[in-house]
């Protein structure tokens, strides 16, 4: 089912994706190419799945949410290229091709991130991808200003690299993880319940508990992936965190108790989900998906 229902929503959201990337001049094409290789390159798109599936747990057809879906991608791919900088974790694989400055360059690498970063404002703001009122449009790109920056994924960004060779508490671990991924995630399930326009304050509130589980879960999931995984399956290279002396729930809780840990997240992220009825079976599998993925 997972299978089935991720291909349809990468299709649609790469369809969307695709066209923002069209130079509109010569000078432009290097550019527009780098942002383009950074998207078009086989991710999961978990959070547009998220978007999607939040949108149809509240009744309405998926492709109300093609600017969310859209804009929540193009975060998490600047994210990435940034993130893998020199200056940053200075890797050289993701999603199985050369990092984003490896290819090019880092100064374009740098631009790239930049540019993608505007595209998603842009693409939440477009009324043919997000066709809601403008009132509805305000509110979504006020979500996503504050998950992607200081307050959301950058601050918790700072945190990943004011922290290395340091060794965490949990709490100050769960404080990292809930910014610099758990924000964006608890983002998308929220966009995709605004972009339906039929949210009621009970079920906002209900799917923002399952976001806050399935988002730490996930990262909890890379970080546990970072130590069990290979390097062909992930994409990109196993074992930098611990290489990096990254805080990770592994190197603090123990391989076994940090998976005992996913699972529970994933536990509380269907509990919140009991009020819905089979229109959130997608976000119900998303859930289970997050921690038993291998990639
Ligand atoms: C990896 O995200 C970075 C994190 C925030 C943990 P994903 O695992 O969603 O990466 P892609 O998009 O599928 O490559
Ligand atoms: C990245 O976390 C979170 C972002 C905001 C990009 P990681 O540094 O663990 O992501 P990977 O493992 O490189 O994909
Ligand atoms: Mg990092
Ligand atoms: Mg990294
Ligand atoms: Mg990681």
């Amino acid at each position: 089912m997972i299978a089935a229902y991720q291909a349809r929503c990468q299709a649609r959201v790469d369809l969307a994706l695709e066209n923002l990337f069209v130079a509109p001049s010569e000078e432009l094409q290097r550019l527009y190419e780098a942002m383009r290789y950074s998207v078009m390159n086989g991710g999961k798109r978990v959070r547009p799945l998220l978007v999607y599936a939040a949108c149809q747990a509240l009744g309405v057809e998926p492709e109300r949410a093609n600017g969310a879906a859209c804009a929540v991608e193009l975060i998490h791919a600047y994210s990435l290229v940034h993130d893998d900088l020199p200056a940053m974790d200075d890797d050289d694989l993701r999603r199985g091709q050369p990092t984003t400055h490896k290819a090019f360059d880092e100064a374009c690498a740098i631009l790239a991130g930049d540019g993608l970063q505007s595209l998603a404002f842009s693409a939440l703001l477009d009324p043919t991808l997000s066709p809601q009122s403008e009132a509805i449009r305000l509110q979504m790109v006020q979500v996503l200003a504050k998950a992607a920056g200081p307050a959301g994924m950058v601050g918790g960004q700072a945190i990943d690299l004011g922290s290395v060779g340091k060794k965490l508490d949990q709490q100050a671990l769960e404080f990292m993880h809930r910014h610099k991924t758990g924000a964006l995630i608890e983002a998308s399930v929220r966009l995709g319940a605004l972009a339906s326009e039929q949210a009621e304050n009970d079920e906002l509130k209900a799917l923002q508990t399952y976001a806050r589980a399935v988002g730490l879960a996930f990262q909890v999931q890379d970080d546990i992936l970072d130590v069990e995984s290979d390097t062909a399956t992930l994409g990109k290279r196993q074992g930098a965190d611990i290489a990096r002396d990254k805080p990770t729930y592994p190197a603090l809780l123990g391989l076994e108790a940090a998976k005992l840990y996913a699972l529970e997240l994933r536990d509380q992220a269907l509990h919140a989900l009991r009020p819905f009825n089979s229109a959130a079976e997608p976000l119900r599998d998303l859930a289970r998906f997050v921690v038993e993925r291998r990639s």
